[in-house]
């Protein structure tokens, strides 16, 4: 990162960008002599320069250079408000209040047997409460990913518990596994009678996912999902895949399978109204293989995580 990036984070303009001891940093994205977007600036001396009258912002936020007034003491009010901001997996986590929850561990990230690749993003028209719910429904697969992730001739959905820790859901399914195609062979199913394949799964509210897929030998995959809540209409999904296996498989192999799998569910998730997930249960109607979502909107709900 050699300039400043502008993002947004719940209707909340952010600055994020890197002193150089590497650092990330995160800033409200306003510069507080004219309301200019801080992100549109340069980065000189481990400071974040407005792109209007060139002042200078630290890592703190406090401005320590007006090139219009050298030498004269500057007012106390010039700075700009910064954000709690953690870089993990890969990706720059900013909190705007004190962070509620500590963010999840993977141990495989850490271990040289297994290989990540970035996804994504995946910016959709929705708020990000739908495209989390989207990620974990079984029930679509056959009828959005046919071929990919499901068979319209298998519609039904294998019984799921879900058990809910805290923020975390935790769940897993066993199901008939989706044959690999010429263009996609990424999964390792083994070459027996009936392959199956086990998803473990912890949701980590609001936003999180970590799904672990087995198919009873060695070979695993992890997804690593995460969505930005951009605004109630916008969000960008994270997805990050890791494997211990086709190592020497081009990484452009999963990149290009997530892009159509993601474009598959954009245009079914931006139609969905209203764009974000209406947390009273009794607002859309559930049925018994619905269990994941019921259970996220009634925990978001008492964990009072949405706005
Ligand atoms: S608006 Fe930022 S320096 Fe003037
Ligand atoms: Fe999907």
């Amino acid at each position: 990162m050699d300039a400043p990036f502008g993002t947004f984070l719940l209707d909340e303009a952010i600055v994020i960008w890197r002193t150089s001891d590497g650092k990330a940093h995160a800033m409200k994205d306003l510069c507080i002599h004219r309301g200019t977007a801080l992100s549109l600036g340069w980065l000189k001396d481990d400071c974040v320069v407005c792109p209007y009258h060139a002042w200078q912002y630290d890592r703190h936020g406090e401005c320590i250079l007006i090139p219009q007034a050298p030498g004269a003491k500057i007012p106390s009010k010039a700075k700009t408000p910064k954000y709690n901001c953690v870089e993990k997996f890969g990706i720059v986590w900013v909190a705007i209040n004190e962070p509620v929850y500590n963010l999840p561990n993977i141990q495989e990230f850490n271990d040289k047997k297994w290989q990540f690749i970035n996804t994504g993003p995946f910016e959709w028209d929705s708020d990000s409460s739908r495209q989390i719910e989207n990620f974990t429904d079984f029930g679509h697969f056959p009828w959005v990913h046919p071929g990919l992730l499901g068979n319209p001739d298998r519609p039904l959905v294998p019984e799921c518990k879900v058990q809910v820790k805290g923020s975390v859901l935790h769940y897993s399914i066993v199901r008939p596994e989706a044959n690999n195609t010429n263009d996609f062979p990424i999964f390792a199913n083994e070459k027996v009678v009936k392959p199956e394949r086990k998803s473990v799964y912890e949701l980590h509210l609001p936003y999180t996912i970590i799904l672990r897929l087995g198919w009873g030998g060695e070979k695993g995959m992890i997804y690593f999902f995460t969505s930005q809540p951009i605004s109630k209409n916008k969000c960008r999904g994270y997805c990050i895949v890791g494997r211990n296996y086709n190592l020497d498989e081009p990484e452009s192999v999963i990149q290009d399978f997530e892009k159509v799998i993601f474009d598959q569910d954009k245009r079914i998730v931006e139609s969905q109204r209203p764009q974000q997930v209406p947390f009273d249960l009794s607002e859309e109607l559930h049925l018994k293989f619905d269990s994941v979502a019921i259970n996220y909107r009634r925990t978001m709900k008492k964990e009072k995580l949405y706005y």
